[in-house]
């Protein structure tokens, strides 16, 4: 599908890097990272013996929605006919479909990489689902070389997520998807 120039994907990476200089200098200074160690272990002992994919989805959006300070929204999208889908989440009624290279989702899943945008209000083409929400950070669910869909995290503060975040959640995706 074309995008418009204001909506190009090099535009939307700079956004990207923009915000990510700043995350950092700002976390440091205001907000103690997540508890990833204990997460991924709770993760575990949570889907362990479980093969249901919407039930162990749902409980992981669920441990990330009690475990992780300040956000508004975790959940997944899931990867249906070459649109993502909402799938089980925690927070305020999302949209519930994006176009693959629309919004950040739709960015993270063209990449096949993880995205993080420090301040939303920067990201050219931006889905609004909540208008609190100001930072954001999404990472593929990549099974067997495919995609499968997507980890989505909101904040209501600019910089909220930073390297040490992606790093974190994606472990917590490895432990995720080697059960689905
Ligand atoms: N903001 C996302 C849309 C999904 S909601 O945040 C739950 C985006 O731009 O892709």
């Amino acid at each position: 599908m074309p995008l418009s120039n204001e909506n190009s994907i090099a535009a939307r990476l700079q956004a990207l890097a923009d915000g990510g200089r700043s995350s950092t200098r700002i976390l440091s200074q205001q907000l103690a990272p997540a508890d990833y160690d204990q997460l991924s272990q709770q993760l575990t002992a949570l889907i362990s013996g479980e093969k249901d994919r919407v039930a162990n989805l749902a409980n992981c959006a669920a441990l990330l929605w009690q475990g992780m300070p300040a956000i508004n929204w975790a959940g997944f999208y899931l990867l249906k006919r070459n649109t993502l889908v909402l799938g089980p989440f925690q927070g305020k009624p999302a949209c519930t479909r994006i176009e693959i290279g629309r919004g950040v989702c739709g960015l993270a899943a063209q990449m096949l990489k993880a995205v993080i945008v420090g301040d939303v209000h920067e990201f050219p083409g931006h889905i609004a689902c909540d208008l609190n929400s100001r930072s954001e950070i999404v990472l593929p669910l990549i099974i067997d070389g495919r995609l499968m869909g997507l980890l989505d995290i909101d904040s209501p503060e600019v910089d909220r997520f930073d390297y040490v975040d992606q790093q974190g959640l994606e472990r917590i995706v490895q432990v995720l998807i080697a059960q689905l």
